[in-house]
């Protein structure tokens, strides 16, 4: 098909069709139409149990979407990519995360050499290293074990660890202190290792290409913090610092041994990477066992996306409820809103997923598109966006579609008095939807004996679409099943949009104007009027240079 022509198929027209007949139908009807649908817009994926009943679709919505899918040979694309077929094709790359958490006995070739044997390789290599931290029989230069791992990485580098670091808290080993600096703002690091001994302290360099400002810059102030610290020279290096990265040579130019040094592969994007070596900071602090856990949770998915049928697909039936609004309503947002303490991070985590799969104006043959892409994804754990940001979900002018994730048990070891509240929170996750879905009419304002001109102000119009995904519990493997289902999701809306969701051109331009910046702001001999001559700065950054440096005093 031809590509920049989407929003003139068949399948689009019948998709616009649709929407107009199914205008503003409400929740409340569809409900009231079918007794069934709570039960019956239902799947159930490994241990993830997902309603899409709350969503503004019918069978035919779906059975539209699903055509638009095949129209646009989602599944052709799908394939290709879990064949390990160069679908990036802007960086002429496979796509192969999947292949990350393949079984042992699976054969992916890459350019006909099978990638499985060197996956299981650095994870049995990850292994060895993480149980040698955990038991202390790895010491460093002064022969104290190590208590402290700091990982230090940006982007998919950070986000994927960090993330499931918290997600995992309560399975992990609570005598290692871990933290994880991303920002080339010197308080990161700062806070990261202000209370901690050098002597006991690992840092782990996570970075793809080895060459990222932020994450050398802070490995260097690292390595300077470190050998400081222990009156040491360059030979302490070997004890204290390792690197992930498929930069071999990068990584000993920067003085860590290639023999400390996890291996990963260009047809591993950044985010879609913290299953690789980039989860060594996960693995040290919850296990070897527990990390493959969470890879078979993540590889259930997998299975699940590659083989089941379009109407049983969970990732297939995300994206396009994702597409429905957002190019059928022009729904600008989603909202993520995990009913999970643990889970934090995991919005912040799916942004750069999402956004930076998705965030494209050009189809896959350099055609600007005419249709909206990837939408700004975000939101926080839920009972606290109730008391913030939730209003305007309900109330206001915006139609923001929203994921609700919960489970039925808390984890880990919580002080008993703190396991009855689970209920509540549970509770306010049911409750949410509830409300977002059906909402409160006029009417039943009134019925409450409400004065006349508060019934606007107290009318929930309802009709907010969701997705519950519920849980029992938080396990690493649940973990994996929830990112994995995210990943095939953005896939499937990339293949929809015929964008390279595999590539991230738009974050070049601003690392090569910062590089062009940063020698104005330090140059010494010159006024601040003077020290952007020259260099070609519109006139608004030209003057807030100026301004910067004089308030540096330069
Ligand atoms: O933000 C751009 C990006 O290239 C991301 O895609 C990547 O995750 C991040 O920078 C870090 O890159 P690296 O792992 O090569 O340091």
């Amino acid at each position: 098909m031809n590509a920049t022509r989407l929003n003139r198929t068949p399948e689009w027209a019948a998709l616009t069709k649709h929407r107009e007949q199914l205008a503003d139908t409400h929740l409340r009807e569809l409900f009231a139409a079918d007794a069934e649908r709570g039960s019956r817009y239902t799947l159930q994926v490994g241990d993830l149990y997902l309603d899409y009943s709350k969503q503004r679709v019918t069978d035919e919505t779906l059975a539209l979407l699903r055509d638009l899918a095949a129209a646009t040979d989602v599944a052709g694309l799908r394939d290709a990519m879990f064949r390990g077929e160069k679908i990036n094709i802007t960086e002429n790359r496979a796509v192969l995360h999947t292949a990350l958490r393949a079984p042992r006995d699976a054969v992916i070739e890459v350019d006909g050499e099978n990638v499985v044997p060197a996956v299981h390789a650095v994870l049995d290599k990850m292994s060895a290293f993480s149980e040698r931290i955990r038991s202390g029989g790895w010491t460093g230069h002064t022969g104290k074990p190590i208590k402290n791992v700091v990982n230090i990485g940006i982007g998919g580098s950070d986000l994927g660890p960090a993330m499931a670091y918290e997600a995992l808290r309560s399975y992990t080993a609570r005598d290692l202190t871990l933290r994880f600096v991303s920002n080339v703002d010197g308080a990161d690091l700062h806070e990261a290792v202000r209370d901690l001994d050098p002597a006991e302290t690992l840092f782990i360099i996570a970075s793809k290409t080895f060459t990222t400002v932020e994450t050398i810059t802070n490995a260097t102030s690292a390595r300077d913090w470190l050998l400081t610290g222990l009156g040491a020279g360059q030979d302490a290096v070997a004890k204290h610092f390792v690197a992930l990265s498929t930069n071999a040579g990068k990584v000993s130019e920067f003085g860590i041994d290639t023999a400390n040094m996890f291996e990963f592969w260009d047809w591993v994007g950044g985010r879609y990477s913290y299953d690789s070596a980039i989860g060594l900071s996960l693995m040290i602090a919850i296990g070897p066992d527990r990390f493959r856990e969470m890879l078979d949770g993540f590889h259930l998915v997998d299975e699940h996306f590659r083989t089941a049928p379009p109407e049983e697909n969970a990732p297939m039936l995300l994206g396009l409820l994702g597409i429905w609004y957002d190019n059928f309503f022009d729904a600008q947002s989603h909202a993520v809103l995990p009913y999970s303490h643990y889970l934090s991070r995991f919005t912040a985590y799916l942004q750069q997923l999402d956004m930076e799969s998705n965030g494209k104006s050009v189809d896959r043959e350099g055609n600007r598109v005419d249709w909206q892409t990837g939408p700004v994804v975000w939101g926080t754990p839920g009972t606290n966006g109730q008391h913030a940001y939730y209003q305007l979900i309900h109330q206001g002018t915006k139609l923001i579609p929203a994921d609700f994730i919960g489970f039925a048990e808390p984890v880990g070891d919580l002080l008993p008095g703190l396991v009855p509240q689970h209920d509540l929170l549970m509770a306010n996750f049911f409750a949410q939807t509830q409300a977002l879905a059906f909402g409160k009419t006029p009417d039943e304002v009134r019925a409450e004996g409400v004065a006349e001109e508060l019934v606007p102000h107290k009318t929930f119009v309802g009709n907010h679409p969701t997705t519950t995904i519920l849980a029992k519990q938080l396990t690493p493997s649940v973990l994996g099943q929830l990112v994995a289902l995210y990943e095939h999701k953005v896939f499937v809306q990339g293949a929809v949009w015929n964008i390279d969701s595999f590539d991230q051109w738009g974050v070049e331009l601003g690392k090569v104007l910062a590089k062009r910046i940063e020698p104005v702001l330090t140059r010494t001999g010159t006024s601040a009027a003077d020290a952007a001559d020259g260099e070609d700065l519109d006139s608004s950054t030209a003057t807030l240079v100026d301004t910067y440096r004089t308030l540096r005093g330069r």
